[in-house]
C-alpha cells in the first residue's frame, strides 16, 4: 500500500512539474514569486511556438525580471479575464499587449509605456467597399471582449447603428470577417501588421488611418504591488539602455 502511495506521489509530481512554463520558475527560499497573466493569442507579443510562450512582451518581461532580479510564473488567459484575475489577487501583474487608459487607470496601476500601439479597422481581403471610417455606417463589427477594440465599437455603435459580435480571441474574430459574418474589426496596429506580413495571400486588410493611437503598459492593481511596477520601470529603462529592449523587437521584425 506504501509503495503504491509513493508511486502515486511520484506521479503526481511529474505531472505537476509537466506543465508548461507555469511552473518551470520555481521560487528559490522565502523569495516571492510574482504570478503574471497574459493572453497569448496575440502575435508578435505573446504566441505559442515550439511549445514555448515567446513574443516581445513575453521577452522584455524576462529581461526585465533578470536585470531586477525577480522570479515570476506566467498564467495564460483570455484578455478579458487579466483584470478581473489582477482586482481579485489571483494575478501579481499582467502583460498583453495591454492600452493604458484612463478608464483602466480606475482599477489598475500602469508602468511606463513599454510600446507605441493604436487601433486600426480590419476588413476583408475581398472587400472593396469599405474605404475608410464613412463606410461603416450599418455594418456589422466584429471584437475581442474587454479590449480598446471592443471599446471602439461600443462607443461609436449608435453612430454608426452598427452590431456587435463578441468574441474571446483574436484569431475568431479575424475569422468572422473573414468568412463575411462581421464586417470590420478593430485590432492594434502592430499585431494586424505582422499578421498580414506572414501570409502570403492575406484574407484580410487594414483600410483608412489609425484610428486612434496609445502605448502598451504592464498592470498591476491599484495602490498594489508597487514594487513590482517599480522594478519594472526601472528594469525597462536599464534593458533601453543596454540595447537589450531594441534587440527583442528586431527578433519580431
Ligand atoms: N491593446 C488592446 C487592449 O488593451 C488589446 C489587447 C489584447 N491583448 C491580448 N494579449 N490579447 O485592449
Amino acid at each position: 500500500m506504501k509503495k503504491i502511495g509513493m508511486i502515486l506521489a511520484l506521479l503526481l509530481t511529474f505531472v505537476a512539474c509537466s506543465g508548461k512554463q507555469d511552473s518551470t520558475k520555481q521560487s528559490s527560499g522565502e523569495k516571492k514569486v510574482y504570478k503574471i497573466g497574459t493572453d497569448v493569442i496575440f502575435a508578435p507579443f505573446e504566441f505559442e511556438k515550439d511549445g514555448k510562450y515567446v513574443g516581445i512582451d513575453i521577452e522584455i518581461l524576462d529581461a526585465i525580471a533578470k536585470v531586477e532580479g525577480f522570479e515570476y510564473t506566467l498564467h495564460p488567459m483570455n484578455f478579458n479575464g487579466l483584470i478581473p484575475a489582477i482586482s481579485s489577487n489571483q494575478l501579481d501583474g499582467a502583460i498583453a499587449g495591454m492600452t493604458i487608459t484612463d478608464e483602466r487607470k480606475e482599477v489598475l496601476d500602469f508602468s511606463e509605456g513599454y510600446y507605441e500601439s493604436g487601433i486600426s479597422a480590419v476588413v476583408s481581403a475581398k472587400n472593396d467597399k469599405i474605404k475608410s471610417v464613412e463606410d461603416f455606417k450599418g455594418k456589422t463589427f466584429a471584437v475581442k471582449k474587454g479590449t480598446t477594440g471592443s471599446l471602439y465599437a461600443e462607443d461609436h455603435q449608435k453612430e454608426f447603428g452598427s452590431q456587435i459580435r463578441y468574441f474571446d480571441d483574436s484569431p475568431s474574430m479575424f475569422q468572422e470577417v473573414a468568412n463575411g459574418n462581421a464586417d470590420i474589426t478593430f485590432e492594434d496596429y502592430p499585431v494586424i501588421a505582422y499578421k498580414l506580413s506572414l501570409e502570403k495571400e492575406p484574407t484580410l486588410k487594414i483600410v483608412g488611418d489609425k484610428l486612434s493611437t496609445a502605448h502598451f503598459g504592464f498592470a498591476v492593481k491599484k495602490g498594489q504591488n508597487q514594487e513590482l511596477l517599480q522594478k519594472f520601470n526601472s528594469g525597462l529603462k536599464k534593458i533601453k539602455e543596454s540595447g537589450e529592449y531594441d534587440k527583442i523587437l528586431n527578433n519580431y521584425k
